[in-house]
């Protein structure tokens, strides 16, 4: 595999762009395909084996395609799929997101932390082991709040909207009334919400996502395979994505536009 090869970041959406953007801050000189399994999601709704079987077919799809690693830029697909295609990939560097609770449990002063996911990364078990490796020997409270809704509404565009922020205000008062003072982004969609959260609830929550970590992690991955792109100009980015891409372009453009990144668009698994 040569070093100047495509890393392979895939989500079943938008959301994994929040991971994206901290790759591409770590790792400007890479190359990387972005693949948006728009067709199949919110994969946070499907069963454990559904989620295992999209996150096969997404990284032979970016392997096919010459991806020198994949980064998993979903929760749930870290939850329920990462431990398959590890290994029916031995060879390949698949890097996969774990919750942020170490830093929060780090963070907290009134030793209560909330998490906000998915149902499938509540119910997978790798939220609850770094929850009991972190929260329990600190004596730190973890409470869990879900939404269904929150996913379709980035997806659509909405991540401001009154809707999203009124479905914010349901499942996180709870939370900030029992004494929260972090709160675990659970879901790589939902960096994107961090300017609803704080227009709720002001400094409530610290908020934390695991965007930067396994960007880190990717360029440790990266070099101790000796696969870091040697390039001095920037990387590009190629963007594909399962579903409608009449859809989906103006969602991730907008979501992109802040960063400043540019790429193409491309329909269908690379
Ligand atoms: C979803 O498709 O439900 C979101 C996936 C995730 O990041 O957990």
């Amino acid at each position: 595999m040569s070093s100047e090869a495509p890393l392979g970041v895939f989500d079943s959406g938008v959301g994994g762009l929040s991971v994206l953007a901290e790759v591409r801050r770590e790792l400007p000189g890479e190359d990387v395909l972005y693949l948006a399994d728009t067709a199949h999601l919110p994969y946070g709704e499907r069963s454990d084996g559904d989620v295992r079987e999209l996150t096969a077919r997404a990284v032979a799809a970016l392997r096919a395609r010459g991806a020198k690693a994949v980064v998993v830029a979903c929760n749930t697909a870290s939850a329920f799929g990462l431990a398959h295609v590890r290994a029916a990939h031995p060879d390949l560097p698949i890097l996969g997101l774990v919750p942020a609770v170490k830093p929060a449990v780090q963070a907290t002063r009134s030793g209560v932390v909330g998490v906000l996911a998915t149902p499938g990364t509540l119910r997978g078990t790798l939220l609850s082991d770094v929850i009991r490796e972190w929260a329990g020997p600190a004596g730190v409270q973890v409470l869990k709040a879900l939404s269904t809704e929150l996913v379709p509404l980035v997806e659509a565009g909405q991540a401001q909207g009154a809707r999203t922020r009124a479905v914010l205000r349901e499942v996180l008062t709870p939370l900030a009334d029992a004494g929260a003072d972090q709160l675990v982004l659970g879901c790589t969609h939902y960096p994107f919400l961090a300017p609803a959260i704080r227009a709720e609830f002001g400094g409530t929550f610290g908020l934390l996502d695991s965007g930067a970590a396994v960007a880190r992690h990717t360029r440790r991955v990266l070099e101790r395979a000796g696969l870091l792109a040697a390039r001095p100009q920037a990387g590009q980015v190629r963007y594909f994505v399962t579903g409608d891409p009449q859809r989906a372009a103006p969602v991730m453009a907008a979501l992109l536009a802040p960063e400043g990144q540019s790429g193409q668009n491309g329909r269908g698994h690379p």
